[in-house]
């Protein structure tokens, strides 16, 4: 009798790359980080312990944040890059080898151990997500709930309200504007870095008005584009952009604080918002809020996010940069303004 070809499935472990790459931070800048200030190691990739899982990362996202955490900022609730060590961020991956029950092999999860090609971590550091939810995994990744809070908890839209969204073609920005509109908003004003950012605003994700903070003076470009005054600013940046706003507020006007680009893009300390006797006179509110405490939010807003998804009345822009080596690179370039909408790296190319 001739023998009987068996064939035999390796266990998952077997089958990890001996190899991987990640990023560390390897020198604390003054200012904007250079190349230099980065290290790209290849290092081992060991199979999981009890309790462990292994995740091959598909896209980590790019935050203007995480250069503050590579100034080694400490004044934002996340805990600051140490040199020598591997960054960390957001990334969503498909675990590949898993030796814990609460996760299963070709699993979609996202988590925080972006920068690096292969993750390896108690099965508590990952949540499973739905890989049918999105057209692309990388959708995980979008800010859309940062934006959504901002406008709902932080700066308590009303229907009717005129808001106004700096840096209007990023990230937050483009979320920021489209959702305030489908919100209720009653005039909805985007500011930006190029002309074919301020086309795109007001073309494809259909703002009111737009203008390029490069042009003159930004309060003259607020009051043009805003006449009657506006009542909810949404601010990603900081110093001109936010005093001028203070200055174009209506009464009971609300601020909420989402970034600080103008500081994380140049190192530059800001200056404040200004005039504090209009934020008196017209009983301003400015309330600075961050994602982590409104994460309540993520199924209401997952739920509206995908039906304007499915009927068109949202458009997601997206970059996506190859591979991790362009990582560090596409980190400066995002706050170049190179890119639109959310900038993510597709890891595994
Ligand atoms: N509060 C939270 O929970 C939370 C969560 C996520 C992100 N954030 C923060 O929210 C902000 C926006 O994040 P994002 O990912 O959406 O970034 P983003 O807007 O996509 O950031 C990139 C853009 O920043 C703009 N920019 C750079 N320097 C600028 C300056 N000096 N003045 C005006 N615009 C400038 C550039 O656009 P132009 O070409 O238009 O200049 C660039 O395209 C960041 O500060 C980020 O750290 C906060």
């Amino acid at each position: 009798m001739s023998p009987v070809a068996k064939s035999i499935t390796p266990p998952a472990f077997a089958r990890l790359p001996r190899t991987a790459l990640e990023v560390r931070l390897a020198a604390r800048p003054v200012g904007l980080p250079g190349l230099d200030d980065f290290e790209i190691v290849e290092v081992d990739v060991p199979g999981p312990s009890v309790g462990q899982v292994v995740v091959r990362n598909l896209f980590m996202s790019l935050d203007p944040g995480m250069l503050t955490l590579i100034r080694g900022d400490s004044r934002l609730p996340m805990r600051p890059y140490e040199v020598g060590e591997v960054m960390y961020g957001d990334a969503v991956g498909e675990v590949v080898a898993s030796s814990d029950p609460a996760l299963s092999e070709g699993e979609l999860v996202v988590h925080r151990l972006g920068w690096r090609e292969y993750a390896v971590a108690e099965a508590g550091a990952f949540r499973r997500v739905d890989r049918a939810a999105y057209p692309s995994p990388s959708m995980h990744l979008g800010f859309g709930l940062v934006a959504y809070v901002g406008l709902m908890d932080a700066a308590g839209l009303r229907p009717g309200d005129t808001v106004f969204v700096s840096s209007a073609a990023g990230a937050t920005g483009s979320m920021a504007g489209q959702i305030a509109r489908l919100k209720g908003a009653g005039r909805v004003i985007g500011s930006a870095g190029s002309p074919d950012k301020v086309a795109h605003l007001t073309g494809s994700l259909g703002f009111d008005a737009a203008f390029d903070y490069h042009d003159g003076p930004v309060l003259d470009r607020l009051r043009e584009a805003a006449p009657d005054g506006i009542d909810v600013y949404f601010d990603n940046v900081g110093g001109e952009q936010l005093r001028a706003a203070v200055e174009v507020m209506n009464v009971h006007g609300r601020i909420a604080v989402c970034g600080a680009l103008g500081l994380q893009s140049t190192g530059r300390p800001d200056e404040g918002p200004g005039d504090l006797l209009s934020v008196l006179g017209k009983r301003l509110t400015l309330r600075g809020f961050t994602l982590w405490d409104h994460l309540d939010r993520a199924a209401e807003f997952g739920e509206q996010f995908r039906a304007w998804l499915r009927d068109g009345s949202l458009v997601y822009d997206e970059t996506v940069i190859d591979g991790l080596r362009s990582a560090p690179g596409a980190l400066l370039d995002l706050v170049r303004g190179r890119f639109t909408g959310k900038t993510v790296v597709q890891v595994g190319v």
